[in-house]
């Protein structure tokens, strides 16, 4: 069996091949200032505005988005797998490539010993549920949510009872076990004592492809917050990469037609008891790619289960956005909304398997949904709301890989709107940003942006200031310390985890490039923001202006972070006396207009 292909070895080659040698013998390229660039052979264009940067070794394209190093360019161009692309390059390097054993031994005994503890934990909380003096209260509340003894066995379900050293006594007898407790996230440490995470709590193991137990959800018995309260991310856990559910499902069906992606636990068991055992749920997080594929590798259907209310109907877009890359021919998704105020479980009580299995069978195919939710607003019956459409949809269509099925969804794109293909692909290339740009780039002497952007095929492709930031620093890796040592506002942006990912990686392994910053979260959510970030202007910077400009948006950030909470404080001071004010308000009220009189 062959390894994984160390980190240092990918850094290496990159060094060592030059993107520009990599894409002009495969798409001929010619010099245009300080880049080369070509027609994209990504999507149809007639002028080119594809570009390959030899001094950040990048290659990026402003009609489709795509982008990034030369590993990623031979992935797209050949349809290579990360191996095979490693593989080709190396060849042409003359380099051989190095595997690393799969696991070194230890690390291997120290996951075993960490599976066997969380064997040991399920199996402790399951006796617990039956015989803990406590158990009534637990079992009556399974009784009440519906769940029988059945199911509730099937799943492994069990209780943490009330205490602050249960499984600390059952299984932390010596220095060695509490510290495997500790690794496996099952006790927390805290003013030198040790309690367990999981306290008064129904328990759901998380189980990995192979049925063994890599992590615990526990839910509350009652209103108490947080009502779920999830393993963190272990050695032998990575949150976003397990389904809750999918080992029962591939268990429960031997040959699955399709999966349905619901959103809790308590679905997943619900709709297993009452008979469609296919159900998975994300831990909490929302639908990644990465679960997609995974999804995708045991049947060929999913079908998304939203509520019916405006969460989940912005849960459905992202989805839709999300599933589109990995729509890969012979592939359906579909989507079903359940009315609003209710989940599967509480649906499927209410109307009963045969209705719920027919809603399934009936649900949304991605194609309808698609064109719903980018007509969303615009009258497909002007002219106004077909371009509106088509400018939406376009990009959108991009992101589905070359097959039967994005021509198909082109032709559809292309009935609706009464416009031609080439008409579509014009569009595509000479669409303006959607958003003016961020102020920074002004403030600091910034060239104005090129014209002919698309907006990049990202939901909310927002050309903010986080967005900036990250482009910044994957341009100029140096100016990471910048910001190192700053804290950066708790803002409600999708780019706020990149930034910080960038500057942990950064931390870790200051010596990284831009090349390598672009392999680093290749087909990952931060991969992708890392070249939406590529479609920003690249203000002709070194190092330390990059650095200012970090610093300038930082404080940019701070300041509209202040002015948020200064309206907002005001807005809720406005209809109230200052003498029936709290005290709390008032203090707050003080500190916000000192700090309005000088903003630091
Ligand atoms: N979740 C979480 N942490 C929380 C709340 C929710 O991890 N504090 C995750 C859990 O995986 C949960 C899912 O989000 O199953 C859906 O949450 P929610 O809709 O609030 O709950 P339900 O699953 O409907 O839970 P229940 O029916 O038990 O109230
Ligand atoms: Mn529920």
């Amino acid at each position: 069996m062959k390894g994984l292909i160390p980190q240092h070895f990918i850094d290496e080659l990159l060094a060592r091949v030059d993107i520009v040698e990599v894409v002009d013998r495969r798409v001929p390229l010619k010099k245009t200032g300080q880049n080369y660039t070509a027609r994209c052979p990504f999507h149809d264009e007639k002028t080119p505005s594809f570009s390959v940067n030899p001094d950040k070794q990048f290659y990026y394209c402003f009609g489709c988005g795509a982008g990034g190093n030369a590993i990623g360019f031979l992935m797209e161009y050949e349809r290579l797998e990360f191996p095979q692309a490693i593989d080709t390059l190396a060849t042409v390097a003359g380099l051989e490539v190095p595997r690393e054993r799969v696991e070194n031994p230890e690390k291997a005994s120290k996951r075993k010993d960490l599976h066997s503890l969380m064997a040991q934990a399920a199996e402790h909380y399951q006796q617990q549920l039956k015989h803990h003096q406590d158990s009534r209260r637990a079992k009556d509340y399974l009784i009440k949510r519906g769940l029988t003894g059945e199911i509730a066995k099937a799943f492994q379900v069990g209780f943490a009872p009330p205490g602050w050293d249960n499984l600390l006594q059952e299984l932390g007898s010596d220095e060695q076990s509490r510290q495997l407790l500790i690794d496996a996230g099952m006790l927390i440490s805290g003013d030198n004592k040790l309690y367990d995470r999981f306290r008064d709590r129904i328990m759901f193991p998380i189980l990995d492809n192979r049925g063994q137990v890599v992590a615990f959800g526990g839910r509350v018995l009652g209103d108490d917050k947080p009502k779920y309260l999830n393993s963190p991310e272990t050695e032998i856990f990575h949150k976003g990469r397990e389904l809750y559910g999918l080992y029962q499902a591939r268990k429960a069906v031997r040959n699955l037609e399709r999966l349905i992606i619901v959103e809790g636990y308590m679905d997943v068991v619900a709709l297993a008891q009452h008979g469609i055992p296919y159900a998975v749920a994300t831990l909490g997080t929302a639908t990644s790619e990465d679960h997609l594929r995974k999804v995708f590798r045991y049947c060929p259907e999913v079908v998304f289960c939203f509520d019916g209310d405006e969460a989940g109907r912005k849960a459905a877009r992202r989805a839709m956005e999300t599933v589109l890359p990995v729509m890969e021919d012979g592939r359906q998704a579909r989507f079903l909304f359940m009315p609003d105020g209710e989940d599967p479980d509480t649906q499927i009580r209410a109307i009963g398997t045969s209705r719920f299995e027919q809603q399934i069978l009936n649900a949304k195919p991605l194609e309808d949904y698609f064109f719903e939710a980018v007509s969303e607003g615009a009258n497909a019956d002007s002219l106004e709301g077909k371009a509106r459409i088509s400018k939406r949809a376009a990009p959108l269509i991009q992101l589905l890989p070359a097959g039967v099925y994005r021509e198909l969804m082109m032709d559809a794109l292309s009935r609706r709107t009464g416009l031609s293909a080439s008409a579509l692909h014009n569009i595509l290339q000479n669409n303006p940003p959607a958003d003016p740009p961020p102020p920074e780039p002004r403030a600091t002497n910034a060239a104005p942006p090129p014209k002919n952007v698309a907006p990049a095929p990202l939901p909310s492709s927002k050309r903010d200031t986080l967005l900036y930031m990250i482009s910044l620093l994957l341009l100029h890796p140096s100016a990471a310390p910048a910001l190192q040592d700053e804290s950066l506002p708790e803002l409600d942006s999708p780019y706020l985890t990149t930034l910080k990912s960038i500057l942990a990686l950064l931390e870790k392994r200051p010596e990284s490039s831009t090349a390598m910053m672009l392999g680093h979260w290749q087909g990952q959510a931060e991969g992708e923001v890392l070249t939406l970030a590529l479609s920003l202007e690249k203000p002709n910077y070194d190092g330390e202006k990059a650095a200012s400009a970090l610093q300038e948006c930082l404080q940019h950030l701070r300041q509209r972070q202040h002015q948020r909470e200064l309206s907002s404080t005001v807005d809720k001071l406005r209809n109230a006396n200052y003498a029936d004010l709290s005290e709390g308000d008032k203090q707050k009220l003080k500190e916000l207009l000192s700090r309005k009189a000088s903003p630091d």
